[in-house]
């Protein structure tokens, strides 16, 4: 059977525990290893694989992600789209904390990550990236939501910093300046390899917290990261499902 759906799994979000008959597969890429096994198992009639992006037991700080393993990975084992959850903080009004959301738009502040599969050998290609993330896939995360009753603010510009540290206030002001409504770490390069590869790949933000300097932002605590994170994807095995059949 097909994989329906590959998920990759953020901060506070290391296991799908609603798949049933989970198989654990080991793959290795020519990139290396990926972030730990890929975990395909069935939910209702789809097949799904997951994988945990920082690790199971997160070992793996945002700029130590072999993101090029974890993808090549996924499309290796069949996968064709991938819903990338990813723990953010919010910066505009409408991105407060337990919000998710379906970025439309990003920018890409990180450094010294492999960002492409193209390196030195071959023709470069330079893949078309205007819009980062699948338009078509992300009606389907949207219409998904619909059904299931899952809240989700469409569009919104996902800012990708380098971590592990978080942001300074100036740094999330500029930030702000720029377009960006969500902060986090880990959403580039993963979407601009994604793209190379061909996979079809939206973002499910989930806002921990209000990034530094915005909303009520006081101290950001881990706990209370995982806390919001934690009641924000409750209703995430459901519109997993419903993501998946459609
Ligand atoms: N900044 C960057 N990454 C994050 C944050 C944040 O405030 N919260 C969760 N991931």
């Amino acid at each position: 059977m097909d994989i329906a759906l590959a998920v990759i799994g953020g901060t506070g979000v290391y296991r799908l525990a609603a798949l049933e008959d989970v198989e654990a597969r080991h793959v290795d890429t020519p990139y290396g290893a990926p972030s730990g096994p890929l975990r395909i198992g069935r939910l209702g009639e789809q097949r799904i694989a997951f994988l945990a992006r920082h690790g199971e037991g997160h070992a793996l700080p945002p700029h130590r992600v072999n993101y090029r393993a974890n993808l090549h990975a996924l499309k290796h084992i069949g996968a064709k789209r991938v819903l990338a959850l990813n723990t953010v903080g919010g910066i505009t009004d409408a991105y407060g904390p337990r919000v998710l959301a379906c970025p439309d738009q990003l920018i890409d502040y990180t450094w010294g990550r492999e960002s492409t599969f193209w390196d030195g050998e071959g023709e470069a290609l330079h893949v078309d990236f205007g819009h980062p993330y699948s338009p078509m896939f992300r009606h389907k995360v949207l219409a998904a939501a619909r059904v299931t009753g899952a809240r989700v603010v469409d569009g919104g510009c996902y800012g990708a910093t380098q971590g592990p540290r978080l942001e300074t206030n100036a740094e999330i002001a500029r930030m702000r300046r720029d377009g960006c409504d969500l902060v986090g770490m880990t959403g580039m390069p993963e979407a601009a390899l994604a793209r190379e590869l061909g996979l079809e790949y939206a973002c499910l933000a989930i806002v921990a917290n209000w990034a530094a300097g915005c909303g009520d932002a006081q101290e950001i605590t881990l706990a209370e990261v995982l806390d919001n994170v934690a009641a924000a994807s409750a209703g995430l095995p459901e519109l997993v499902a419903e993501l998946a059949r459609g």
